[in-house]
This record gives structure tokens, sequence and C-alpha cells, in this order.
């Protein structure tokens, strides 16, 4: 899986995904991460790929121009790569345009579903807006989907490009050691995950459950099924609802 990120700030993302397991996932091949500076692709020597917003009004807006160039810069490259490869459909020559993410606190909420949805495709383009936002034109000529990581605003849309990527990147085969681990977790049928124990059997007092020590494995998987329900309706009453 390809994920092309088209950002002001290449290092955080680069840093940030280089660690732990998505970075053993870079290791390895299971993934590709490609962060693209924006700041490449500016009209002026001096950079500048944001300024006023016409009609007036706070901040800066990013312009269309070097967003576009750094989009096809990608485009250009993904295509090579199936003109090259695999991915060109069999007879057809057809290329697949990949999706173009565009991270905005006006996007659909991201959950799992959408992560089981984007685990599926080739590529993703991820695209990170900053100051007050990205001029309307390149959006409505680029973006397939507006994505919020959720109902607050962050400063710029490389976090949350990390956490979809982070997401998506544990549901690619042979990324976790345990595919069945990516499967089984939090949000399993809708489900909160159960309480989990390791060693010592004690710890300040507070036990380990018996039951989890009685080697008796169909008590063992009612006695989690219940624990899972028993917190999703303290937790997340909702989960339930909408399951
Ligand atoms: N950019 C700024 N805030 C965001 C959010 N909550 N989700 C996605 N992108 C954002």
């Amino acid at each position: 899986m390809h994920f092309h990120i088209l950002t002001l700030f290449p290092e955080m993302v680069m840093e940030g995904l280089d660690t732990s397991i998505t970075g053993r996932a870079m290791k390895n091949g299971h993934i590709t991460v490609n962060a693209v500076n924006i700041r490449d692709f500016a009209e002026n020597k001096h950079g500048h790929v944001d300024d006023y917003p016409y009609g007036g009004g706070a901040g800066m807006v990013m312009q269309p121009g070097p967003v576009y160039r750094a989009y096809e810069y990608v485009r250009n490259a993904v295509n090579e790569r199936q003109m090259q490869g695999a991915n060109c459909l069999e007879g057809s020559g057809e290329i697949k345009r990949p999706r173009v993410i565009y991270m905005t606190p006006q996007g659909k909420v991201f959950n799992q579903t959408l992560a089981k949805e984007f685990a599926e495709e080739e590529d993703l383009i991820f695209l990170c807006g900053h100051y007050e936002g990205i001029d309307e034109r390149v959006l409505e000529m680029i973006v397939t989907d507006h994505l919020s990581i959720g109902d607050y605003v962050l400063t710029g849309g490389e976090l949350p490009a990390m956490v979809v990527i982070d997401a998506v990147s544990r549901l690619v085969p042979g990324v976790l050691n345990n595919d069945i681990s990516a499967e089984f977790e939090t949000f399993h049928n809708n489900l909160l995950e159960y309480p989990q124990y390791t060693r010592p059997e004690e710890f300040m007092g507070k036990k380990v459950p018996d039951v989890l020590l009685s080697g008796h494995h169909k008590n063992i998987e009612t006695w989690r099924m219940e624990q899972s329900v028993k917190r999703t309706k303290e937790r997340r009453p909702d989960l339930l609802e909408n399951g």
C-alpha cells in the first residue's frame, strides 16, 4: 500500500510514521510513505505558497497552483508505477485514479469502517492544509474525500493524516505480526475490547480474575464477551445503538 502526503511539513509526517509499527512496515516494504513538500512547487523564488483571502478576512489561504502541481507530480509517479506493473488492469490499459483525501474538520468523521475501506486501496493521496485553508478551486479539481478525525480544530492536516495512515496501515496484511489481532480488537462487532491482564497474578492487592487462570477456554470466551458488552454499555452506549 502506498501513502502519498502533500504537505508543507514533510519532516513532521516522516518522523512520526518512521517509528514503531508503521516504521517497521516501511522497512519491510508492506507500506511506502512519500511526503511531498508543496513548497517545492511554489510559483515564486521565495517559496511563498499562501496569500491574502479575496474578500478580506483573517489569515492566509494556500494558493491553488503549488497544490495542483504537487498533486500532478504524485499522480504522474503513481501512473508510471501502474503502467509498469501489476496494477494496470489486464488488457484495458486503464489507470485507476487514486483517492485524494483532504484532511479538514469539515469532512466526514473517520472511523474503523472507513479505515477498512481505505485499506483496500493501492494508493492514497492525503492533502494537508494549513493557515485558513486551501483555495476552493483546487479542492474542487482534485479532492475525492473530505475527512475529519473529530470535532475539534487542529493547526494543520498533518497529525490527522498520520492518524488515518496509522489506522489504515495496521489493516494492511503483514503489518501486524498477527493478522487476527487487527480484526479482533476494539470495534470488532461494534464492541469495545475486553480487559487484558498479564503477570504478576497479584498487583498491589488487585488480583487477575480467576476465570483467566482457570484454563477453561469456553468460560474465558464467555467472560470476555460479557466484559465487552458491559464496557461498551458503560463507555460507548452509542456503539450499541448504531450497531
Ligand atoms: N485539520 C484541522 N483540524 C482537523 C480535524 N479535526 N480533522 C482533520 N483535519 C483537520
